[in-house]
């Protein structure tokens, strides 16, 4: 057994309503963690144990969930597995965090309203790898629909129809929490830029106006190498890290997303979050190495199916549509037992793109409609386009317990896209004793 020498960072966040100023002319009465949005970054080392204690002064339920991290179940932060935090209770959630990486935290309660309100914050947990940058930034993306007195107001039955079908996207647009940001770095300088897409339905396209820039990582921490491209798309709930730079002194460009056509009643639009302003020049301290890290295979891409995940949606008497997993909304999969290696084939038959997420686990994409992808990543959220599916793998280590999977566009979780299963143990009830003695108890 490790000696118990495991760094403790504590946190505390209440969950309140506050008047959040999101430009000279908007102010809207924001739902979110310690008065602002995002809430507070936490930040902890790789292996850390955290505690965050989180306090409800709302006026209703809420429970928050820690997207990405490998944690005991009993800490995921879901009414699946836990009573929601009433209003004027408060809950510590305790976990290690075993891997690097971009992950946020977020509400898991009437999601459409409180994360569109603003319950969300970063969660960065550090490496000890070899990456020197000159800055790190994080960038968490929203847009909110607002009316022109800039309340987040119902619409009447059709708005409500099409936000059920779309996903809610809205004209204000948001890097972490304000609108028109000016970001202003240095010349010749290399910065990690962490983008968290915190938004209800948006996929955003990344992009700098075509300049181009690295992909260093994405949900589940570094890539292998890096990757060159002049945009990348980051789907709900899905991160992606940068590098940005060397710029030359003077350049001005806007942080923007390209149009992305999801199959919707959506317009696609290019639209512009942020302007860059590069200044003075200042000398480097920047590394990237060529090697980032090494990312072992789980499978390789002919592994056989050990299940099948079905996305699609299907007509409903009382909402017109329904959003469905293997058929039914809101549903139950098989449990699946602690070291076995899943194999799985996740399926999109619908006519519009749907963010895949696996709580708690990373996952493998071994292919994308029967090709192998060009590089290996840990995932925890990927867009399933329309009628296409994807294989992926994973590995269930020993954390028993309730988990789940379902659609990031907040609509259509709510509107039945998930499903809940098990992680079971099968030597259970052998393992009883051993458990008692040598398990980290979180
Ligand atoms: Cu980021 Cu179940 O969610
Ligand atoms: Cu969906």
């Amino acid at each position: 057994m490790k000696p118990n020498t495991t760094n403790i960072r504590y946190y505390e966040l209440t969950a309140s309503e506050f008047n959040w100023k999101i430009s000279e002319e908007k102010t809207v009465k924001a739902w979110g963690f310690n008065n602002s949005i995002p809430g507070p970054v936490l930040k902890a080392n790789k292996g850390d144990m955290m505690v965050i204690k989180v306090k409800n002064d709302l006026r209703e339920a809420t429970v928050v969930h820690w997207h990405g991290i490998r944690l005991p179940s009993s800490m995921d932060g879901t009414d699946d597995v836990q009573r929601p935090i009433q209003p004027g209770e408060e809950f510590e959630y305790r976990f290690v965090v075993p891997d690097a990486g971009t992950f946020w935290y977020h509400s898991h309660q009437n999601e459409t309203e409180q994360m569109e309100r603003g319950m969300y914050g970063a969660l960065i947990v550090e490496e000890d790898s070899n990456v020197i940058t000159d800055e790190d930034r994080i960038f968490m993306i929203d847009d909110m629909k607002l009316t022109a007195t800039n309340e987040f107001k119902e619409g009447n039955f059709f708005q409500r129809w099409f936000e059920r079908h779309d996903g809610r996207e809205g004209e204000t647009l948001l890097v972490n929490g304000k609108e028109n940001s000016l970001i202003k770095m240095h010349a010749g300088q290399m910065e990690r830029w962490r983008f968290i897409n915190a938004s209800s339905a948006k996929y955003f396209r990344l992009h700098f106006e075509g300049k181009t820039f690295k992909i260093i990582g994405t949900d589940g921490g570094l890539l292998e190498t890096a990757q060159e491209v002049n945009e990348v798309l980051i789907i709900p709930g899905e991160r992606v890290e940068i590098i940005a730079g060397p710029f030359a002194e003077g350049e001005i460009f806007s942080i923007e997303s390209l149009p992305y056509n999801r199959m919707t009643s959506i317009k696609p639009k290019r639209q512009k979050y942020a302007t860059v302003k590069v200044g003075a020049s200042k000398p480097s301290v920047a590394f990237i190495p060529e090697n980032l890290r090494t990312i072992e295979s789980l499978a390789s891409h002919d592994a056989i199916v050990t299940r099948k995940v079905n996305f699609s949606v299907g007509p409903s008497w009382k909402h017109g549509i329904n959003f469905l997993v293997n058929g039914h909304v809101h549903t139950g999969d098989k449990p699946v037992n602690v070291g076995e290696l899943q194999v799985w084939e996740v399926s999109n038959t619908s006519l519009m793109d749907h963010p895949f997420h696996l709580h708690g686990f990373f996952f493998q994409v071994l292919e994308e409609n029967g090709k192998p992808l060009d590089y290996k990543a840990w995932k925890d959220t990927y867009n399933l386009k329309p009628k296409s599916k994807i294989k992926i793998a994973w590995i269930p280590d020993n954390r028993p317990g309730r988990w789940m999977y379902h659609c990031h566009i907040l609509e259509h979780h709510e509107a039945g896209m998930m499903a809940h299963f098990e992680v079971v143990d099968p030597m259970k009830g052998a393992m009883k004793h051993e458990h008692h003695h040598h398990a980290c108890k979180n």
